[in-house]
């Protein structure tokens, strides 16, 4: 009998879809498509329109076919009324004015014109007039503005989504914010992303409500126990204060909880763990203190409660969740030991524990999590050796060790975190040779082992593509020797290019660094500072406080994308090589405490990005440049140079016929006779004489007219000549 009646079923439908289609060609009203193709033509299509998406299909559309068979519209099946119009990311651009077509379209149940570009649009009050509507999409499309009070007229709203690009760009009218969520009495999900609501969490709202998104909308006051009763609620980035209430009484459906960055303190309450289906807990940038407690489910996927003044252990429940993707505590008073069931979480992306109290070693187990993107224990008390094997399956692309007290060796299965871009040992009591093999590493960008015990010379690796990606390379502070690495510098691939000279952009990019920011500290104008997120723009050399001797090599020159050079407190000689002229990004530059000597190099003048200069404690003499920046340097770039003359030092250099004292012309050695008449030219370039007007007119000419190639390679090779000199003359006294 079933079957009789399932066949029967089928035919009719089939039926009733044959008549329909064959005697009805023209279901939708032609004036509605008259109304779309019209709505469709005010505006331009550009594919960039959002950021992230964009759909052709609406190019589609044409008066030759029914207008209900048009991609992203639906008819009423038996009005034939268009009643939903989905556009979302159509690549929509123009201003969306109040006598738009499609408040026609006075039978829409759904409308979607999210992620489109309506830059400086007002959300015009006839939006009220499409009383209908269930779904109402304007969220990243441009609109600014006040949001109209009749927007409260649309009290069959399910979904109301208002969002702008701009923080705060939009904001809701004179009328009281809990006026329009008491209209609407239908709602179910709420979402008004960075408007300006500026006012107290409304208490009276729809009670079918499951979702309230109100992130970044100048909310003030306390959080009412009513909240909690939702599935889904952000209230993240406002002024809301006080606690979090200790009781909330009924069903806790609660699954997705962001209440980061407010200005909430007291404990967590106990209830918050026992909520059964909790996946989302983000509660950073609070001032909440006490335990964490032992979470009663297993639901949880994000957990992130940086930045607040929680103590106590790792609570175990924590590490025994089935589907925990980020786990980060960092930035509390956690204390205790890392314990090896945390190993267990086969789904974890991110480990951030950073900056707590944490002691004990690193369990050794750790290398082998092979989903694990990002290992922060950075600042925290972490004893032994890095004990642990990273194998081979690894997806690692961050791991921060910084400020622990550990010990022994770099560990070489480093070698297989392939996918590495960040690793920073720094601070710790590591006891190694320099590490070379890391530069097998293809994507690394940056690398700390600041402060720390290694040692020995940094040896040759002429291996091609070593370290070719590296932007940071901080070995300050440890007890290197021998000549500065000159293969090391030729590998630098990276800094030979003139990046981005401002910008936000990061190095490391992924689904997870919004969630996860990876610091570092770095000396860089004379400060120890930290960088919140490490950009592009950060190209780094450090390589002070060790015990590098020898000169200064020509090819720093050609890492022409420095910012910042330190190799300061070692026990470099001979001079600055004039090649560093080439710097041209260069804001730092760092060389004190060194045996450098001979006469500071008028090209340096050029540097025209040099914001902070130390050459003090040196064996400078002569003149000091003059001009451009070189005018914005006081004392203390020069201190301890007791050769040195000329602004901003009081010793005067004597005036135009002054002879600087560096200036006695050194001999000739027979293999240098053939080079004699390039002599004269870095006599030029070097500005014999703090008066010599000619030579510094040739100087400004040169550069302003960016001199040729074979002019600073003859300069380079010169900077050889003229080290080799030195290290003769100083033999020979
Ligand atoms: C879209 O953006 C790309 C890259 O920013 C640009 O090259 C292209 O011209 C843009 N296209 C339009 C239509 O604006
Ligand atoms: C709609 O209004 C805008 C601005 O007020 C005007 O420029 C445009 O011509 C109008 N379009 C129609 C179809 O009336
Ligand atoms: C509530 O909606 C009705 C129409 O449905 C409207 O007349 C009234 O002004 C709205 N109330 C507020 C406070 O906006
Ligand atoms: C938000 O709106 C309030 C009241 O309208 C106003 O005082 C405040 O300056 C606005 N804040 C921002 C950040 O625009
Ligand atoms: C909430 O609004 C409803 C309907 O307007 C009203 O009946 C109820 O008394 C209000 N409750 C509170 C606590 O204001
Ligand atoms: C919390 O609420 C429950 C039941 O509503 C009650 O039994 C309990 O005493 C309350 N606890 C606190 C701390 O208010
Ligand atoms: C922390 O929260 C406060 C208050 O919302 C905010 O001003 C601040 O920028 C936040 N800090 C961080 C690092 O997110
Ligand atoms: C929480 O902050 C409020 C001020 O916003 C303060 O009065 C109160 O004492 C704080 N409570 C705790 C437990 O720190
Ligand atoms: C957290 O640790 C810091 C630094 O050790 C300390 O100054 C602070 O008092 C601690 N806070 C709490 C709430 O224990
Ligand atoms: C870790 O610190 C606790 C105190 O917070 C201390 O009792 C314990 O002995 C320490 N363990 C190790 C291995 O240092
Ligand atoms: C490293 O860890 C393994 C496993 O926990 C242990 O057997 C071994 O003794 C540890 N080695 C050192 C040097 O701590
Ligand atoms: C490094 O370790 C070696 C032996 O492994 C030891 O002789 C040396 O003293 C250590 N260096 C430092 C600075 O601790």
């Amino acid at each position: 009998m079933g079957c009789v009646k399932l066949v029967f079923f089928i035919l009719y439908t089939f039926l009733c879809q044959l008549v329909f289609s064959s005697a009805l060609p023209h279901l939708c009203p032609e004036d509605q498509a008259h109304a779309l193709l019209q709505f469709k033509h005010m505006f331009t299509f550009n594919p960039n329109a959002s950021d992230d998406c964009y759909d052709t299909r609406t190019l589609s559309w044409s008066m030759s076919t029914d207008c209900c068979s048009w991609d992203r519209v639906l008819c009423d099946e038996t009005t034939g009324q268009v009643i939903e119009l989905d556009l979302y990311c159509s690549g929509l651009q123009g201003k969306f004015y109040s006598n738009s077509s499609l408040f026609q379209l006075s039978n829409l149940k759904r409308l979607d014109l999210s992620r489109n570009d309506f830059s400086g649009s007002l959300i015009s009050p006839k939006f009220g007039e499409l009383s209908s509507l269930t779904h109402l999409d304007l969220s990243h499309s441009g609109f600014t503005g006040v949001i109209p009070a009749e927007i409260s007229h649309l009290n069959k709203l399910y979904f109301l989504y208002i969002s702008t690009v701009d923080p705060y760009g939009l904001r809701l009218g004179p009328y009281n914010f809990e006026l329009l969520l008491k209209n609407l009495t239908q709602l179910r999900e709420i979402y008004l992303d960075s408007v300006n609501i500026s006012s107290i969490i409304p208490l009276n709202f729809s009670s079918y409500l499951t979702y309230l998104w109100l992130r970044r909308t100048q909310l003030r006051g306390v959080l009412p126990e009513r909240v909690f009763h939702l599935s889904y609620l952000s209230l993240s980035s406002n002024s809301l204060n006080g606690p979090i209430p200790s009781n909330v009484s009924g069903p806790q459906n609660l699954q997705r909880l962001y209440l980061s960055s407010n200005y909430l303190n007291g404990t967590i309450p106990s209830w918050i763990f026992s909520l059964p289906s909790l996946s989302d807990l983000y509660l950073r940038n609070n001032s909440f203190s006490g335990k964490i407690h032992e979470f009663k489910s297993k639901t949880l996927l994000y957990v992130s409660l940086k930045q607040n003044q929680l103590q106590g252990p790792i609570p175990k429940s924590l590490l025994d969740q089935q589907e925990l993707y980020y786990l980060i505590l960092s930035q509390n008073n956690l204390s205790g030991q890392i314990a090896s069931t945390v190993c267990n979480l086969k789904t974890l992306r991110v480990l951030d524990l950073g900056s707590n109290h944490l002691n004990g070693t690193i369990p050794h187990c750790l290398g082998e999590m092979s989903g694990l993107k990002v290992l922060d224990l950075n600042n925290n008390r972490l004893s032994g050796t890095i004990n642990t094997t990273f194998n081979t399956e690894n997806q690692l692309r961050i791991i921060n060790l910084y400020g622990n007290k550990l010990k022994g060796k770099v560990p070489p299965s480093l070698i297989n975190c392939r996918y590495l871009e960040f690793l920073d040992l720094g601070n710790n009591e590591l006891n190694d040779t320099f590490p070379s093999w890391l530069g097998g590493l293809p994507y690394l960008r940056i690398l700390s082992l600041r402060s720390n015990k290694l040692h020995g010379p940094i040896k040759d690796s002429r291996t091609n593509n070593s370290f070719a990606q590296i932007r940071v390379i901080d070995l300050s502070s440890n007890g290197f020797s021998g000549k500065l690495p000159v293969s090391l510098f030729e590998n630098f691939q990276a800094m030979k290019i003139i990046g981005e000279n401002s910008g936000t952009r990061e190095y490391i990019v992924d689904d997870y660094s919004s969630s996860y920011a990876n610091t570092l500290i770095v000396t860089t104008k004379g400060l120890d500072l930290e960088l919140p997120r490490v950009l592009t723009t950060n190209i780094i050399i450090n390589l002070s406080r060790n015990r590098f001797e020898g000169y200064l090599p020509s090819i720093i020159g050609d890492l022409v994308g420095l910012r910042s050079l330190n190799l300061s407190h070692n026990g470099l000689e001979g001079i600055i090589p004039a090649s560093l002229q080439h710097l041209s990004v260069l804001e730092s530059l760092d060389l004190s405490s060194n045996k450098i000597g001979g006469e500071i190099p008028q090209q340096l003048v050029s540097l025209t990005s040099l914001e902070v200069l130390n050459l003090s404690h040196n064996q400078f003499v002569g003149c000091i440049p003059q001009g451009k920046q070189f005018d914005t340097f006081d004392n203390s770039s020069y201190l301890g140079n007791d050769g040195l003359c000329g602004f901003p030092l009081s010793k005067d250099c004597g005036g135009d016929d002054g002879v600087p004292q560096a200036t006695t012309p050194v001999e000739l050695d027979d293999e240098e006779e053939e080079e004699g008449d390039l002599i004269s030219w870095q006599a030029v370039l070097m500005g014999f004489g703090c008066g010599l007007v000619i030579g510094l007119s040739i100087i400004y000419i040169m550069l302003s007219t960016h001199y040729p190639i074979w002019f600073s390679r003859m300069v380079v090779r010169f900077d050889n000549i003229i080290a080799a000199r030195m290290k003769r003359h100083k033999k020979r006294y």
